[in-house]
C-alpha cells in the first residue's frame, strides 16, 4: 500500500469528510501522508516506513512516543474514573497534578487553572487579567499588548493578541489589542542562541503606554521565544526590560510558554532559563507528553487571592470560566506519569546537555542553498528560506515533502522550516535530521 492509496484496516479511507486543521486539505487529500503508529522518536506509516520525528509531534512529545508509563496510567485511569464533573466537584488527580506543576514553576507562580489546549490557555489568561483588574477596582484596564509574529493559538483572544496576519484576517475584529514589533532583525541573522541586538525594542512598550495609557492596559503577552513564527529567541536583556516596564506601569506580564515550557528551553520553564518571572504563565504542549490534551494557566498567588477575596459568599463562583474537560481525569493521570518521566530522566538536563550539538548541526546548514537565516534556542530551531518569487510558502513545503520521502518529518510554515527534536533523541538522530535537510536544500530548485 502506498500513501496515495490511503486505507484503513477495514478498507479504503474516506478522505473527503474530515476537514483537517491548519492543512492544505486539497493538497493533502491528493497526496496523503498518513501516520498509523509511532515508536520512540519515529513515526510509522501504514506501509511500514519509519519516519524520524523532527518536531516531537507538534512540539509536544519530548519524552518520545508511546511511553509505556503514560499509556498504563491512562488505561488504569480509564478503568477507575473515566470522567468526573469539573465544576463544583473534584477528583484527587487534578489537585495532585496542580501541586506537581507548581513545583516546576519559578517562585511566585502558585495557582494552577486547567485547560485543554494552548488556545484555551491564551484566552483564559487574558480573561484572568481583565477580571483581576476589575476586581482590583481598575475596570478600564482591558486592552492587551501582544507582539508581531506572536502565536497564542486560534481562539478570538489569542488571535487578537497574536501577530500572524493570515491567522487573523478571515475572522473580523476581536478584542482590543496593540502590538510590539517583533525582534527578528537583519543584524541578528545566523546568531546562535540569544541575539545581542534588539533589547531596545522592549521600550516600544513605553510608547504604547503613552498612546493608550496604562489605566487602559491589562496585560502584555509574549512567548519567551517565539515558536510558531520560526523560533525567534529574545534579544539579550529584552525580557528583563519588558518586565521592568510592566512593573513600572502596573501591567501584568503573561508568558505564553506553550512551546518553551516543560523542557524545550533546556530548563523547566522559559522563565527559569531566561531569569524573568511573569505574573501569569501559559502551558500546554508538553505536560502530558502529547498523550492527552491538557494545558495550564499558572498565576501569582495574590492574583488568585484577589478573586477569593472579592468572590462574595463562599459558595459563589469567583471566576465564571472553565471547561467541561478542565483537569480531565485521563489527562491528569497522563500528566502525572509524564512529569515522573520528566523528573526521573531529567529531560531539561538532557536538552541542556545536547543543545550545543543541536546548535552545531542546524548552523551547519548556514551556507546551504536558499538559507537566509538560522536561529536556535534549547531544542528549538528554524531556517528561513529564500522565497520562490510570488510563492513565499512553496519552497519550505517542497523541502518538507522531500524529507517525508526520505523518512523525516519536519514542520514547514510561512518561509520557515522548524525543528524541535524529542528531548531523548540521540545525537546520531539529530545529525540525521540535518543530513536529510541538507540534501533537501541542495536538491531544491
Ligand atoms: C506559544 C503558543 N501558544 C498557543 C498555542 C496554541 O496551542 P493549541 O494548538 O494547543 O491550541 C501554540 C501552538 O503551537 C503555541 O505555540
Amino acid at each position: 500500500m502506498t500513501d496515495r492509496q490511503a486505507s484503513s484496516a477495514t478498507g479504503p479511507l474516506d478522505l473527503e469528510t474530515y476537514w483537517m486543521p491548519f492543512t492544505g486539505n486539497r493538497e493533502f487529500k491528493s497526496n496523503p501522508r498518513m501516520i498509523s503508529a509511532a515508536d520512540g522518536v519515529h513515526f510509522i506509516t501504514p506501509d511500514g516506513r519509519r519516519i524520524l520525528d523532527g518536531l516531537s509531534g507538534l512540539w509536544c512529545c519530548g519524552a518520545g512516543h508511546n511511553r509505556r508509563e503514560i499509556a498504563d496510567a491512562i488505561a488504569g485511569q480509564a478503568r477507575t474514573l473515566d470522567y468526573a464533573p469539573a465544576f463544583q466537584f473534584g477528583h484527587p488527580k487534578a489537585f495532585e497534578l496542580a501541586s506537581r506543576i507548581r513545583g516546576f514553576m519559578p517562585e511566585g507562580l502558585e495557582r494552577v487553572f486547567f485547560v485543554n489546549s494552548g488556545s484555551e490557555a491564551a484566552d483564559t489568561s487574558l480573561k484572568i487579567a481583565r477580571a483581576y483588574w476589575r476586581q482590583k477596582g481598575m475596570p478600564t484596564k482591558t486592552r492587551f499588548i501582544g507582539r508581531a509574529k506572536g502565536y497564542h493559538g486560534v481562539n478570538f483572544g489569542g488571535i487578537a493578541v497574536g501577530g500572524i496576519g493570515p491567522n487573523r484576517k478571515l475572522f473580523g475584529s476581536t478584542v482590543e489589542s496593540d502590538h510590539l514589533s517583533h525582534t527578528l532583525l537583519p543584524e541578528n541573522r545566523f546568531t546562535r542562541g540569544q541575539p545581542v541586538h534588539g533589547a531596545h525594542l522592549a521600550d516600544e512598550l513605553e510608547e504604547l503606554v503613552a498612546l493608550h495609557d496604562a489605566s487602559n492596559i491589562a496585560a502584555v503577552i509574549v512567548e519567551p521565544f517565539a515558536g510558531s513564527a520560526g523560533v525567534i529567541p529574545p534579544p539579550k536583556g529584552y525580557l528583563e526590560r519588558l518586565r521592568a516596564i510592566c512593573d513600572k506601569h502596573q501591567i501584568l506580564l503573561i508568558f505564553d510558554e506553550v512551546i518553551t515550557g516543560f523542557g524545550r528551553s533546556g530548563a523547566r520553564t522559559g522563565a527559569e532559563r531566561f531569569g524573568v518571572t511573569p505574573d501569569i504563565a501559559n502551558f500546554a504542549k508538553q505536560i502530558t507528553n502529547g498523550a492527552v490534551p491538557l494545558g495550564a494557566v499558572v498565576v501569582r498567588r495574590d492574583i488568585y487571592d484577589t478573586f477569593m477575596e472579592q468572590g462574595g459568599p463562599g459558595y459563589a463562583v469567583e471566576f465564571p470560566h472553565g471547561y467541561t474537560y478542565s483537569g480531565h481525569p485521563l489527562a491528569c493521570a497522563a500528566g502525572l506519569a509524564a512529569l515522573d518521566i520528566f523528573e526521573q530522566e531529567d529531560l531539561p538536563g538532557q536538552v541542556a546537555a545536547k543543545e550545543g550539538f543541536f546548535e552545531d548541526c542546524i548552523h551547519g546548514l548556514a551556507n546551504h542553498p536558499h538559507v537566509l537565516d538560522v536561529r536556535n534556542f534549547g531544542f528549538a530551531g528554524a531556517l528561513t528560506l529564500e522565497s520562490i518569487p510570488g510563492e513565499p510558502a512553496r519552497r519550505p513545503y517542497e523541502i518538507a515533502m522531500y524529507c517525508w520521502q526520505r523518512g523525516l518529518y519536519v514542520r514547514y510554515g510561512g518561509d520557515t522550516l522548524q525543528f524541535g527534536p524529542a528531548f531523548v533523541m540521540e545525537k546520531s538522530d539529530i545529525a540525521e535530521i540535518f543530513n536529510i535537510v541538507g540534501d533537501a536544500l541542495r536538491a531544491a530548485a
